[in-house]
C-alpha cells in the first residue's frame, strides 16, 4: 500500500502538495523550543496515515517500553540499551529503568559534579589532580569523542573561562605533535575516554601524552598519575595503564559509544560548560524522552522523522540525506549524526540473522550552510540523484549581528523553497539571461531549469541552549530507535568495523619488521606493504 501511495503521488509535484494547509500543519510539529517542519516532503496526508498505520502495526510502543525498561534489546551482545536512564533524573515521567542502574548513574553524576566543582574552584588537588590546570585534553574517538565535541563547540557561549579544552581524536601524530607544542605538561589534565580501553588510536595518543608529561617530572609516577582521568567500561585496563582508581569514571555495557555523551564521557563537556549546563542538556534530552514515550505517533517528533525517512529511503529509494546546519556552532552535528545513524542503521540482516526486507540506513553527509550552498548544492538542485536535505537553523542567535543571522535564515528558507519548487521553463523564460553567441536559446534555457520536487526538512531551534541541544540529539536517537525496530535490525552493535581493525593490527605488526612473511595478506595489500617498506627510508 505504501508503494501505491508513492505511485499515486508520482505526478503530484511538491508545488501542489504544499498548497494544502491542513497537510502542512500536520507535518509541522513542535516540542518546546524545537520545531520540526516536514511540509516539504513529497507526501500527502493519506500517505502519511498509511505510513503511521504501518508503523503502528509493528508494535513500536511495546518495543519502546522494552528499551526504556532495560530489556536486552541489543540481542547480538545480550545487553539492554539504557542511554535514556542516563538522563532520567530530568524526566517528568517516572523512569522504568532498573533502580540499581539509576543509582549507579546518579552516583557517577555526583562524582563528575565533585570533580567539576573542585577544578572550577581551583582545588583540583583535593581530587588528586594537579594544583593548576589550564588545559584539558580529551582523548577519544567515535562515540567517545563526537558527542562531547559537539556539545562543547555548540554551547561555546556557556564556556567557563580559564580552562581550555582540546579534543585529540585521530591517530595522526602530526596533530598530537602540534597540540603538545602549545601546552604546559605540568598544567595539562588528560581525560582518556574509551569504553573498551582498547582502541588503537586512543591508546597511542594517551601513550604519547603520558610520555610527554612523564618527561616533565623525570618519570615520577605519582606526579604523572595526577594528570590522567579515564572514562571506561574496563576499569582494570585503565588501572593497568596507570590511571589511579579514584580517577576512573564508569561506562556501562548498556550504553553504546554513540549514545554515551550523557554518561561520564560528557565529563569534558561538564568541565567546559559547567555542571548546571551539562544537567540542563540532560534535562533537554529527558524532555524528548518523555515526549517520545507519551505522544501519539501523529504528533511524535522522532516518529514523524522516522516515517519520513522510511518513505524516502525505502519507498522512494533515495540514497541518503544531506544534513546542513545553518550555524557554525553546529559544525560537529553532521559527523555526530554520521556515527549515530550509520553505525546504528548500516546493517544487512535482522536480529535473527535474516536478510533485511528493505534498505537499511542511507548515507548521511553534509556540513554547514551557507558554505555548503557554494560547494555542493548545485548537485542537490540539478544532479541526477535526489538527495533529501535536512536544514537545521536557529531562530535567535547568541550574538548581535542580526543582518548576518537574517542572511542565514533567509538562505535556509530560500534553498528549501528552491529545492521544492524548482524553476520551470516558463519561469526561466520570464527571467532571461545573457546568451553567449552561438548557443541556442533552448539550450541555455534547459540548463537553467530546476526540476524541483526535491524534499527537505527544516528543524528550527528557538535558540541554541543546553536544553534545545539535548532535545535535538535525543530526537535523532529516538528516530534511529524507531527505524531499527521497524526494519528489524539491531541499532546497538557494530560488527562491521571489527575485521578492518584486526587487519590493521596485523599490518602494523609487519610494517616495521625487517624480514617479514606477507603471505597472510591479499596481493593488493601485500604490494602496498612492500611499497611502504621500500620507500619509507627515502
Ligand atoms: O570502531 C567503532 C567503535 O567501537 C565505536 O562504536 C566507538 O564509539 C568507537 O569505536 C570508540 O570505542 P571506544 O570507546 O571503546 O574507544
Amino acid at each position: 500500500p505504501l508503494a501505491a501511495h508513492a505511485a499515486r503521488l508520482a505526478g503530484v509535484p511538491l508545488r501542489e502538495l504544499i498548497q494544502d494547509p491542513q497537510r502542512n500543519e500536520s507535518l509541522r510539529q513542535r516540542l518546546g523550543p524545537l520545531l520540526l517542519d516536514l511540509s516539504r516532503q513529497s507526501l500527502d496526508l493519506p500517505a502519511l496515515q498509511a505510513l503511521g498505520e504501518d508503523l503502528e502495526a509493528s508494535g513500536w510502543q511495546a518495543a519502546r517500553e522494552a528499551m526504556f525498561s532495560g530489556e536486552s534489546i541489543n540481542r547480538s551482545e545480550g545487553r539492554p540499551v539504557l542511554h535514556t536512564a542516563l538522563r532520567a533524573a530530568g524526566a517528568a515521567l517516572p523512569s522504568p529503568a532498573p533502580a540499581e542502574v539509576r543509582r549507579d548513574i546518579e552516583q557517577t553524576l555526583q562524582k563528575v559534579e565533585r570533580l567539576v566543582s573542585a577544578l572550577h574552584a581551583g582545588e583540583g588537588a583535593s581530587c588528586g589532580l594537579p594544583t593548576t590546570v589550564t588545559d584539558v585534553v580529551h582523548i577519544g574517538i567515535g562515540g567517545s569523542d563526537l558527542g562531547p565535541r559537539l556539545a562543547v563547540h555548540a554551547l561555546s557561549r556557556y564556556r567557563r573561562p580559564h580552562t581550555r579544552v582540546h579534543f585529540l581524536t585521530n591517530v595522526d601524530g602530526q596533530t598530537v605533535h602540534d597540540l603538545l607544542a602549545g601546552l604546559d605538561p605540568r598544567r595539562t589534565l588528560v581525560i582518556i575516554a574509551s569504553k573498551s580501553f582498547n582502541t588503537q588510536e586512543t591508546l597511542l595518543n594517551a601513550n604519547a601524552l603520558r610520555d610527554w608529561i612523564a618527561r616533565a617530572y623525570d618519570g615520577n609516577a605519582r606526579k604523572l598519575a595526577r594528570h590522567f582521568l579515564a572514562v571506561t567500561a574496563r576499569p582494570e585496563a585503565a588501572r593497568a595503564w596507570g590511571v589511579p582508581e579514584s580517577h576512573i569514571y564508569p561506562m556501562w555495557d548498556y550504553v553504546s559509544g554513540r549514545t554515551s555523551l550523557w554518561s561520564a564521557v560528557g565529563l569534558v563537556a561538564a568541565l567546559a560548560l559547567g555542571m548546571e549546563h551539562f544537567r540542563a542538556m540532560l534535562a533537554g534530552a529527558a524532555r524528548m524522552d518523555d515526549h517520545f514515550r507519551s505522544a501519539e505517533w501523529t504528533q511524535n517528533l522522532p516518529v514523524l522523522l522516522a516515517l519520513i525517512e522510511h518513505w524516502n529511503r525505502n519507498i522512494k529509494g533515495f540514497p541518503g540525506r544531506a544534513v546542513i546546519a545553518y550555524a557554525d556552532l553546529l559544525r560537529d552535528l553532521t559527523p555526530y549524526l554520521q556515527q549515530l545513524e550509520m553505525e546504528s542503521l548500516g546493517k544487512q540482516v535482522d536480529q535473527n540473522g535474516q536478510p533485511l526486507a528493505g534498505r537499511s540506513g542511507g548515507v548521511v553527509w553534509g556540513g554547514v550552510g551557507t558554505n555548503a550552498q557554494h560547494a555542493y548544492f548545485q548537485a542537490l538542485h540539478q544532479g541526477s540523484d535526489v538527495i533529501p536535505v535536512e536544514f537545521i537553523a536557529l531562530v535567535r542567535p547568541a550574538h548581535p549581528l542580526h543582518a548576518n543571522h537574517d542572511a542565514l535564515l533567509s538562505n535556509v528558507l530560500g534553498q528549501a523553497a528552491s529545492l521544492a519548487l524548482g524553476r520551470s521553463a516558463a519561469e526561466v523564460q520570464a527571467d532571461p539571461e545573457r546568451r553567449p553567441e552561438g548557443l541556442a536559446a533552448e539550450a541555455l534555457a534547459a540548463q537553467r531549469v530546476l526540476p524541483g520536487n526535491r524534499p527537505s526538512t527544516i528543524i528550527l531551534l528557538d535558540e541554541l541552549t543546553p536544553q534545545s541541544l539535548g532535545s535535538l540529539i535525543a530526537l535523532y536517537e529516538h528516530k534511529v530507535f524507531v527505524l531499527a525496530h521497524w526494519w528489524g535490525l539491531n541499532a546497538y552493535d557494530q560488527w562491521g568495523v571489527e575485521p578492518g581493525k584486526a587487519l590493521a593490527r596485523q599490518i602494523a605488526a609487519v610494517l616495521d619488521a625487517e624480514a617479514t612473511d606477507l603471505e597472510d595478506f591479499d596481493p593488493a595489500t601485500r604490494a602496498l606493504i612492500q611499497e611502504i617498506q621500500d620507500r619509507r627510508e627515502g
